[in-house]
């Protein structure tokens, strides 16, 4: 079955855009395979948009673009399948791509049977130039099809910015994942308002079929194709991969391997955090509470408080995952420090129970021991704290 767990691996987007090359692709292999990106499970490397000519052939076909592309999709799939990885492609439902390029629309089983004949694994099927008479699910519906009719496995990412409600249908349309909002953009305001929008849908995704928040952003440093705005702080993109792997979507990353920090590196293989988004249960995180937070305010102008509100900026998360763990999440998306309240009765461990919960921090690997009753960290602003959980009695 495809897509059991939260598809992994790395798009071309958020940093090429249109840049995109033969050369730059193997390198990308290359760096997945020896950096140890594919050993951690990312295993899909997508070139998305910009990638054909302007026109198809005298048969109606696709085709890459021999200045970018001088040895052909074939050729570029089987090195990128030597390097133990998959290799996925792109196409879009409506008449162009965003970028302009030709694309599925009535051209879904030639276009399936070409990408199938290059060994594609995965194809990202956008909705740009979509026609106004044309219906949204059956499109998707007609390529799922396609993708079926060339017998090879191929994993279907429904790229629709969430429009049309697509967590009540595209797993019905056989998607194995679906974009659920607008593009991502390399700042904080953008993945924690993408993350936001979906508090309801994050029930919307399980095995087969997923909740896709976008590509990851994590490490860009505003370099690239979607860099607008502030520049993230490393807690900020620490905060962004935590929130995809607690929600347990698809972890595709955006930076450049070439020259991604260390500090990335380590992050987005971080075995715990991978651990929690590719949990077997597959199941949502529970939002125990969202709340507000107060802050001070230093120099109140006239008429202010010396202390100010900040709303809906604290989210506390518990989430099962197998084989008794759990995962617990404190999330600032204030500008200010502050303690977040947890009551364990919240989260259905009432001090009559005399149970508690024992406890390690994901970030530093430190061991906190029992918490029974409630248990408060200090979150600074922008940033979160996750621990991963067992259940145990109180006293013993
Ligand atoms: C957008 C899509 C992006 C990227 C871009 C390419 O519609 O959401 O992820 O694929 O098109 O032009």
């Amino acid at each position: 079955m495809i897509a059991q767990r939260p598809p992994m691996g790395w798009n071309s987007w958020n940093t090429f855009g249109d840049k995109i090359n033969d050369s730059l692709i193997r390198e990308m292999a290359d760096l997945m395979a020896e950096k140890g990106y594919r050993d951690a499970g990312y295993e899909y490397l997508v070139i998305d948009d910009c990638w054909s000519l302007r026109e198809r052939d005298a048969e109606g076909r696709l085709v890459p673009d021999p200045q970018k592309f001088p040895h052909g999709m074939k050729d570029l799939a089987d090195y990128v399948h030597s390097k133990g990885l998959k290799f996925g492609m792109y196409s879009c439902a409506g008449v162009m791509t965003c970028a302009g390029y030709p694309s599925s629309y009535d051209h879904e089983f030639v276009d399936a049977e070409t990408f199938a004949s290059w060994g594609v694994d995965f194809l990202k099927y956008d909705f740009c130039h979509f026609p106004e008479t044309g219906d949204c699910r059956t499109r998707y519906q007609t390529m799922s099809m396609a993708l079926k009719s060339t017998g090879r496995d191929i994993l279907f990412s429904a790229c629709n910015w969430g429009q049309h409600e697509p967590w009540y249908w595209m797993r019905s349309v056989g998607a194995h994942m679906y974009r659920s909002t607008g593009d991502i953009m390399d700042n904080y305001i953008s993945f924690t308002d993408i993350f936001k929008s979906q508090l309801n849908n994050l029930g919307m995704s399980a095995n087969g079929c997923f909740n896709d928040m976008d590509m990851l952003t994590v490490g860009m440093g505003g370099k690239g194709n979607v860099g607008l705005g502030k520049v993230c702080t490393y807690e900020e993109y620490r905060m962004q991969f935590a929130l995809w792997c607690l929600a347990g979507v698809p972890l595709m990353m955006g930076a450049d391997l070439r020259n991604l920090d260390p500090r990335y590196l380590a992050l987005m293989q971080n075995r715990d955090l991978i651990r929690i988004d590719q949990d077997e249960e597959c199941r949502p995180p529970y939002l125990i509470r969202k709340g507000n937070i107060t802050a001070s305010n230093p120099n109140p102008k006239e008429g202010e408080y010396p202390w100010r509100e900040i709303k809906d900026a604290s989210f506390t998360f518990f989430r099962h995952l197998s084989h008794g763990e759990f995962a617990l999440a404190y999330v600032n998306m204030s500008d200010a420090e502050s303690r977040i309240h947890c009551e364990l009765v919240d989260l259905g461990l009432p001090v009559s129970s005399g149970m508690a919960l024992e406890i390690r921090d994901v970030f530093t690997g430190e061991q906190l021991g029992k918490k029974a009753d409630y248990f408060n960290p200090v979150v600074p602003g922008h940033d979160m704290k996750l621990y991963l959980c067992r259940l145990t009695k109180a006293r013993e």
